[in-house]
């Protein structure tokens, strides 16, 4: 007889997630998926969700692919309706869309600095807003947003004013919204990713070494890794966590 424990389980309706696209949120919507919801594969027009939602298919799973800009209030309560639909109660969503223009504090303009607060500030706050309003007609969730170690420390010689400020403004949003959203079932947390190798780590080699140098890990951290810490947070595991910075970042910060 085999001992089935369900509290790293994602039993409920359907999830959301943001920037599936992308490296972190593809690894994190297939994570999600392997684990039983219907996943709502969102990202920006002319994106790749649809070889996603084949692979989650063809792995068994269930997914759709929706094409939303996470500014836009409208596109992103369509994309929830959406997901309703297909999968029934929203109870899961990951935020991982987020962009990086990398300009020093002199030269940045205004319409860049507009650009990635647009995206990694305003767009999780949308995209909770529209997560959480469906959440409540069905007795609570569990958001997951993507900040970074950038939100807690700069990044030794990378001047980018814009995507530091926006990423600590994601992770003291999470807290906000924890605190409004706690008594009504809804628990926000945000993971911190160091180095990871996805599309937007552009870098030379040389670079990359001297990231895996500063690492205590030694090493850069693969996608995949993102999913077990966002499983946690989204699961009845942590039940009693909300608010909270979960870094993965192979011991960066503690250097
Ligand atoms: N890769 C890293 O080293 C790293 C480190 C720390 C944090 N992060 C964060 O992790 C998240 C995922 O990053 P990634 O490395 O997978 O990057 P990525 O560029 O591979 O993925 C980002 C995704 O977001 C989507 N996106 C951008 N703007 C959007 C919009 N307006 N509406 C909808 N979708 C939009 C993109 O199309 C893309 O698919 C980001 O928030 C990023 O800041 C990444």
């Amino acid at each position: 007889m085999t001992i089935k424990d369900p509290m790293f389980e994602l039993s409920r309706g359907a999830a959301l997630v943001t920037g599936a696209a992308g490296g972190i949120g593809r690894e994190i919507a297939l994570g999600l998926a392997r684990r039983g919801p219907g996943v709502v594969c969102i990202d920006r027009a002319g994106s790749d969700t649809r070889s996603l939602v084949e692979q989650i298919r063809r792995e068994g799973g269930a997914a759709i692919a929706c094409d939303a800009d996470v500014t836009d209030e409208e596109a992103m309560a369509a994309a929830v309706a959406e997901g309703e639909r297909s999968f029934g109660a929203i109870a899961y969503a990951v935020n991982a869309a987020g962009i990086n223009i990398a300009a020093e504090a002199l030269e940045i303009t205004q319409a860049q600095w507009s650009q990635v607060v647009a995206v990694n500030m305003t767009g999780i706050l949308t995209s909770c807003q529209a997560q959480a309003r469906a959440m409540l007609r069905h007795g609570g969730g569990s958001i997951v947003n993507i900040a970074s170690m950038s939100a807690s420390i700069i990044n030794h010689k990378q001047d980018q004013v814009a995507y530091y400020a926006s990423k600590a403004g994601v992770k003291h949003m999470t807290k906000s919204l924890a605190a409004e959203w706690a008594e009504r079932g809804i628990r926000v947390n945000c993971i911190s990713p160091g180095y990871t190798i996805t599309p937007m780590l552009k870098a030379s080699e040389e670079t990359l070494a001297g990231f895996r140098r500063m690492t205590p890990m030694g090493r850069l951290a693969e996608a995949s890794e993102m999913v077990g810490p966002t499983v946690f947070l989204l699961s009845q595991a942590s039940s009693y966590v909300t608010g909270h910075d979960l870094k993965i970042d192979g011991g960066y910060t503690a250097w």
